[in-house]
């Protein structure tokens, strides 16, 4: 059966990038498919180890999950750190992928900067800790920003690898099954995860600089609309939103070279559950003086049930405790189950 896992790090606050690239999609697919959405926080301590609030943090994440329209009795939803197989399935990893590949990461490029040789060891294998998330649920398919692409290659590369590596341990463990890689179907044990990465918000660009990617990190709060700004930093934030002078266009060919109008449409689109051509359609010509009132009106209108459900959950945070908690529980008997046949993969014993 098609298996869904995603990640979110709680570091820092979610923003629209995060809601409409990845979070959206995850309510989307319960309909169809079995889904794990996990807080990450063992991704989050590699950058930085201490955290002011990371229990917070967590929390917060799990609370947009739940508000955002995630149903964690009939879908998993918990914190990474409490189940122990990702960590020894990231073990694993390490030594199966190459010191090679991890180089070639551009995230890890990005987040290292100049002094390569003083990032932590966690950072450079980072893609190692989120192949072991989605494998050790063996699941199908990722539903992700574009950001997150070149490390779901990474996860293919790593799940091939091992089921070539191992193909006659797999074989005489008896835990085989069939495997779809490019055209031909092979007995392994990881499937070949399907990137999920579609929609008009694939990559949400910063409201200030279009040829920036919407950011957590990024030290102007004006860049990004926060899942938990009120109605009126939402609309100042799109007021003062980076446009160029010209009038909008009627169709998306009109949008090439026009980065800031590409990424105020796309939102829209996004928020609208529209294509950038219906919303075209019906703003060509306009100015953004009049199309970033009608956006912040949307942006208010969809964004502000999330925020009062997130700070209603927030206020008595028992109920997102305990949805960890049996989160974790469920997680944590499939995760196991994986650990044994890897173990009796690869040749560890155990009882
Ligand atoms: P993270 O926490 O940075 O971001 C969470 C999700 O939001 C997406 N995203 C965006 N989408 C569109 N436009 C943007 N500007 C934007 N910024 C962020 C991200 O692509 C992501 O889907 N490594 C992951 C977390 C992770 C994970 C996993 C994901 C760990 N293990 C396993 C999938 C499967 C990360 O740092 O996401």
């Amino acid at each position: 059966t098609p298996r869904v896992f995603s990640g979110v790090q709680p570091t820092g606050n979610l923003h629209l990038g995060n809601y409409l690239g990845a979070i959206r999609k995850f309510v989307a697919l319960q309909e169809s498919h079995d889904c794990i959405y996990c807080v990450v926080d063992l991704h989050s301590i590699t950058v930085q180890l201490v955290h002011d609030d990371l229990r917070g943090q967590t929390r917060s994440i799990t609370a947009a999950f739940l508000a955002a329209g995630i149903d964690p009795k009939q879908h998993i939803v918990f914190n990474q750190s409490r189940v122990p197989g990702h960590a020894e399935l990231a073990w694993v990893f390490n030594c199966v992928a190459r010191i090679g590949w991890m180089n070639r990461m551009t995230q890890f490029k990005e987040k290292a900067g100049k002094d390569r040789e003083n990032a932590s060891l966690g950072l450079l294998a980072y893609p190692s800790l989120m192949a072991a998330d989605i494998l050790l649920y063996r699941a199908t398919h990722v539903p992700v920003g574009d950001d997150q692409k070149q490390h779901l290659e990474l996860t293919r590369d790593i799940a091939a690898k091992f089921n070539n590596d191992f193909s006659d341990k797999i074989a005489a463990a008896g835990v085989g099954q069939p495997i779809q890689m490019g055209d031909e179907t092979v007995n392994g044990y990881f499937p070949i995860t399907e990137p999920l990465i579609e929609g008009p918000a694939t990559r949400v660009m910063s409201l200030k600089d279009g040829s920036k990617k919407m950011s957590k990190s990024d030290p102007s709060d004006l860049s990004r609309i926060n899942l938990t700004d009120d109605a009126d930093a939402i609309s100042r934030k799109i007021r003062k939103a980076r446009t160029d002078p010209d009038a909008l266009p009627s169709e998306v060919d009109g949008l090439t070279g026009r980065p800031e109008a590409d990424n105020l449409i796309g939102i829209y689109a996004a928020l609208a559950e529209r294509s950038k051509a219906e919303i075209l359609a019906e703003f060509g010509g306009r100015q953004f003086s009049e199309f970033k009132p009608a956006m912040a009106e949307l942006a208010v209108e969809k964004l502000a049930p999330v925020s009062g459900e997130m700070r209603r959950l927030l206020a008595a945070p028992d109920h997102i405790d305990a949805v960890l908690k049996d989160g974790g529980e469920r997680a944590g008997a499939i995760a196991a189950a994986t650990m044994n046949d890897v173990k009796d993969i690869i040749g560890l014993l155990r009882d």
